[in-house]
């Protein structure tokens, strides 16, 4: 059983194979938290100390009338806490009134418990497949003085060890009510000094991690651009000072979610920690009217006392399971070339088809055609929108060219940006009105494209048929869908005034809408996500398409930093990882093909780069890799992972991956920077997951150890060369 109802005493246990995320519903009315973090059997006990729990506050507090003045909400954690009504922090939810006032009190009005989940309409989230150990609570909260209802809904996947939660408020009254701020989950806990971890960044440098002591009054990430962004993913954990990859108490939040967002903790004067995550409030509000309601995106609650490392594994396997779905969810994905960095934008069809023969003779199996193939885009500047085929550079059309590339044996994939126009473009001529932007007001663009208004239906229907012509048309097995811009000046000329602050939603719902129905109609096609790289790295996204080009850094060096970030939350098989030309084209950094190829290597791989170009030596390499490639690809996509160093701690970095039969290991050992003055910059490669009781063979060397050697003593290893890296791969033999 997941959730677990007292109802002598009328507290909820909802529990997953190692936490529970406990409320009490005090005096039949007021929903109090009481505790998130390792499971509880039972709850019986509780009682017992609850007068202690319902603390009465300080002169300073003001104290809850509906409860005879008894205690303050300020105090007194509730488990969805709203405006007003005591609580004086960070609210999960704050609606305007219809008398323009913005207090709630949502008191418990029923529930239900049911096996399985619901399905939350338009929105990406977790789902449930059949045998799986799932239940969710479904809490029904009311407000009788405005006549609110309130819905917390709450899954506890017990074998994932993660619960989700996504809430829904409906206006029962006859009057409009505005939603100023909605979180998707908000808990307090009674843990002290902890650290926040996040990944931050920037375009070309995403998921960077940083851990910093969460200090009194709190701290707060967030995105305003439209996308989930490369400068904060919508993730954070609060982590006990000691906890590490291994062990001590961690709590992740994830948003599954594609947009604005806002996450962060508010530490109060008593210590209490509040953890919230959701749509970003600002430039938010939601209308309702009679009748209406809204639902919040789904987010992740994970708690783990295992260390970060147990957290990762949680979020891994969710995503990769229960989030990312179709037919390329558990299948090896096909190793591409894609010709970005080796043409940019000067190609013709001569000049790709030679790409792609050398491609097929490497061992290739997918040619992706990226930018430029359309309109008369021969540099930045045009023609997004017109998604017509440029035949003076391809004069047998995508469809020709599509062909010719299935002639040599590979399979064909194209790139599109369906979502942005270009000023200079027929779409934009016949369409003036269809982009976001605000009347009278400039329209600043970025990288010389504005948005497509997707908060509105026609907009969507459109980029929804135009996006299934050019599918049916050609035989594509392949779309790498970019998007590269912010959203700024926001502004549809399909809303009235006051829905304004509507749009950067509707945007993503619009999206969301369009991805699944392009999905369904086209599901053996694989669907890439990419944003400028890793602007929209989120579980959104994967819950449409199971992997994005993880940044436009394709530097080896910069990509273990970004891959071991990336890896708190977000599975190897939804990183796009390519090798590039060396110097890198980003950085100009020179780094080995062998180093290019084993960071690749963790992470959906490609090769993004003419292979005509290269030295014998290098080939060489490659087909080597492509070899290796054959032999790890079900482990690091498949498997599970440890990360074993990190280079935001010191020079080396690895990351082991234990296939799920658990027969084999694969290990990246990396060193960033070798040490000047240290003479012995050796590094210790202790490894995780094995089976101590067994042996395990070497391949690289066919030297044997014991696992536990392995894992209780460990290899010691250098690397004597900046960049330098090494791939082991053991097999277990008895
Ligand atoms: C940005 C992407 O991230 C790149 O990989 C490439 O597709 C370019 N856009 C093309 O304009």
């Amino acid at each position: 059983m997941a959730i677990i109802f007292n109802e002598k005493d009328k507290i909820f246990n909802i529990q997953t194979k190692n936490s529970s995320l406990v409320f009490g519903i005090y005096k039949d009315k007021l929903p109090v938290m009481l505790h998130y973090g390792k499971r509880l059997k039972d709850t019986y006990d509780i009682k017992k100390t609850l007068d202690f729990t319902m603390v009465k506050g300080t002169a300073h507090n003001a104290v809850l009338k509906d409860f005879d003045n008894e205690f303050s909400t300020e105090i007194v954690s509730t488990l969805y806490p709203t405006y007003g009504n005591t609580d004086l922090r960070n609210p999960a939810i704050s609606i305007v009134q219809n008398n323009g006032t913005m207090c709630s009190s949502f008191y418990y009005k029923s529930h239900k418990i049911i096996k399985g989940k619901n399905k939350i309409e338009g929105l990406p989230q977790t789902y449930v497949q059949d045998g799986d150990n799932v239940e969710s609570l479904e809490l029904c909260l009311y407000d009788d003085i405005d006549n609110i209802e309130l819905i917390l809904n709450y899954s506890a996947f017990y074998d994932y060890d993660i619960i989700t939660q996504s809430v829904k408020v409906i206006n029962k009254s006859d009057k409009e009510i505005k939603i100023d701020r909605i979180m998707s989950a908000s808990v307090d806990l009674k843990h002290k000094n902890l650290d926040f971890i996040h990944l931050q960044g920037a375009w070309c440098h995403e998921c960077h991690i940083q851990r910093v002591p969460v200090m009194t009054g709190g701290m707060t990430i967030d995105s305003k651009r439209g996308c989930s962004s490369p400068n904060h993913n919508p993730f954070f954990a609060l982590a006990d000072k000691c906890a590490n990859e291994d062990m001590g108490e961690v709590y992740g939040f994830n948003l599954i979610y594609s947009g604005n967002f806002v996450a962060g903790v508010e530490v109060d004067s008593i210590k209490t920690t509040r953890a919230y995550i959701g749509i970003n409030p600002f430039n938010f509000g939601w209308t309702l009217e009679a009748g209406e309601s809204f639902t919040t995106p789904e987010a992740m609650m994970n708690y783990s006392c295992e260390g970060l490392g147990k957290m990762s594994d949680n979020f891994h396997k969710i995503i990769r399971k229960r989030i990312c779905r179709g037919k390329y969810r558990d299948i090896r994905r096909p190793l591409l070339l894609n010709n970005w960095e080796a043409t940019y934008f000067d190609f013709d069809e001569e000049k790709l088809l030679k790409i792609a023969k050398k491609a097929k003779e490497t061992g290739i199996e997918l040619f992706v055609l990226d930018d430029g193939w359309f309109g008369k885009r021969n540099t930045d500047n045009c023609s997004l929108g017109d998604w017509y085929v440029n035949k003076e550079k391809l004069p047998s059309g995508i469809d020709g060219l599509a062909k010719k590339v299935n002639d040599l044996g590979l399979k064909f994939g194209l790139w599109f940006e369906p979502e942005t126009i270009c000023v200079d473009s027929d779409l934009y001529r016949a369409h003036p009105d269809w982009c976001i932007h605000i009347e009278g007001r400039p329209q600043n663009e970025c990288r010389n494209e504005l948005l497509l208004d997707l908060s509105r239906d026609e907009v969507c229907d459109y980029v929804i048929d135009i996006m299934s012509k050019n599918l049916s048309e050609a035989n594509i097995s392949y779309v790498k869908w970019d998007m590269n811009r912010s959203m700024s000046d926001i502004g549809s000329c399909g809303f009235a005034p006051e829905r304004q602050c509507e749009i950067a939603h509707r945007y993503i719902l619009g999206l969301y809408r369009i991805m699944d129905t392009l999905t369904k109609k086209f599901p053996d096609v694989l669907f890439e996500g990419c944003a400028s790289g890793g602007a929209r790295f989120d579980a959104g996204i994967l819950y449409y398409f199971p992997q994005i080009w993880t940044s436009d850094c394709s530097d080896a060096v910069e990509r273990m930093f970004i891959q071991h970030g990336a890896s708190l939350v977000y599975p190897t098989s939804a990183m796009s990882a390519h090798v590039s030309a060396s110097p890198n084209h980003q950085v100009k950094r020179s780094v080995s093909m062998k180093t290019r190829g084993n960071v690749a290597m963790c992470g959906t791989f490609g090769y993004e780069l003419d292979l005509n170009k290269l030295t014998e030596e290098e080939m060489e390499e490659v087909n080597n890799q492509i070899k290796i490639y054959e032999d790890v690809v079900n482990i690091t996509q498949q498997g599970t992972m440890y990360r074993l160093l990190s280079p935001y701690e010191q020079s080396y970095v690895a990351w082991e991956y234990v296939s799920e039969d658990e027969q084999k290991v694969v290990v990246m050992l990396g060193i960033v920077l070798r040490q000047g003055g240290i003479r012995w910059d050796t590094t210790k490669l202790i490894l995780k997951g094995l089976d101590k009781d067994a042996d395990y063979v070497l391949e690289n060397t066919g030297e044997v150890y014991s696992g536990d050697f392995l894992m209780n003593f460990g290899l010691y290893k250098q690397l004597y060369q900046d960049f330098d890296t090494e791939l082991l791969i053991f097999k277990k033999v008895k």
